[in-house]
């Protein structure tokens, strides 16, 4: 019998998403902000919180919301943590361990050296600011998080320290695919 011969497998779709496939699944965002505000809640950090004041410069927020650094390590658990950051939901990057990666957003390796950490930083607390029609969510402001369940309304996603795990764990990923 002859062997069938075997197909080229398809070509890997990440990376090569064009603006009007981002555009087609736009929809997504409500639902993301709802699932992320839903997973805060049941995370924690409840009370209506004050967010702290930061200073946009440019398209960076220069300066830690919190005064100090993040630690990296806990920045990578918030990442790959499907109930608090769902970055994987649209990101890939380098997380072997992890299986399902998205691939509606650029793969996060190298943003360390595409980015500084203020710029991470403001892309992070309101990606909006640079991009109105992001579908990434703003994850530190409580603006505009439309069909938020009322418990849940007036509270970041992340909190000030989670932002900043997650800008020094961003930092280090320096190393483009
Ligand atoms: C619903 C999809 C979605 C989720 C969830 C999401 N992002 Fe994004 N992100 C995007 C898109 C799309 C872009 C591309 C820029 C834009 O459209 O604003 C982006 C851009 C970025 C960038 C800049 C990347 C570059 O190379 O320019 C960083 C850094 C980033 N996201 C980090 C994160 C982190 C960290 C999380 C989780 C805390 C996250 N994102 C969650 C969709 C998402």
């Amino acid at each position: 019998m002859p062997k069938r011969g075997s197909r080229p497998s398809p070509p890997k779709s990440s990376g090569r998403a064009s603006s009007a496939s981002f555009a087609r699944r736009a929809g997504v965002l409500p639902v993301v902000v709802a699932a992320l505000t839903l997973a805060a809640a049941v995370a924690g950090p409840a009370h209506a919180q004050e967010l702290r004041p930061f200073t946009i410069v440019g398209d960076a927020i220069p300066e830690p919301l919190t005064g100090i650094k993040g630690d990296a390590a806990r920045g990578r658990a918030i990442v790959v943590d499907r109930r608090k950051g769902l970055c994987l939901l649209c990101h890939s990057g380098p997380f072997p361990e992890q299986r399902f990666q998205g691939d509606l957003a650029p793969d996060l390796r190298g943003v360390g050296s595409r980015w500084s950490e203020g710029q991470l930083r403001l892309r992070l607390v309101d990606s909006r600011r640079l991009n109105p029609a992001t579908i990434m969510p703003p994850y530190y402001s409580r603006e505009g998080l439309i069909r938020v369940g009322r418990a849940w309304q007036g509270k970041p996603v992340l909190s000030a320290e989670q932002i900043e795990d997650v800008v020094a764990f961003l930092a280090t990923l320096t190393e483009a695919p």
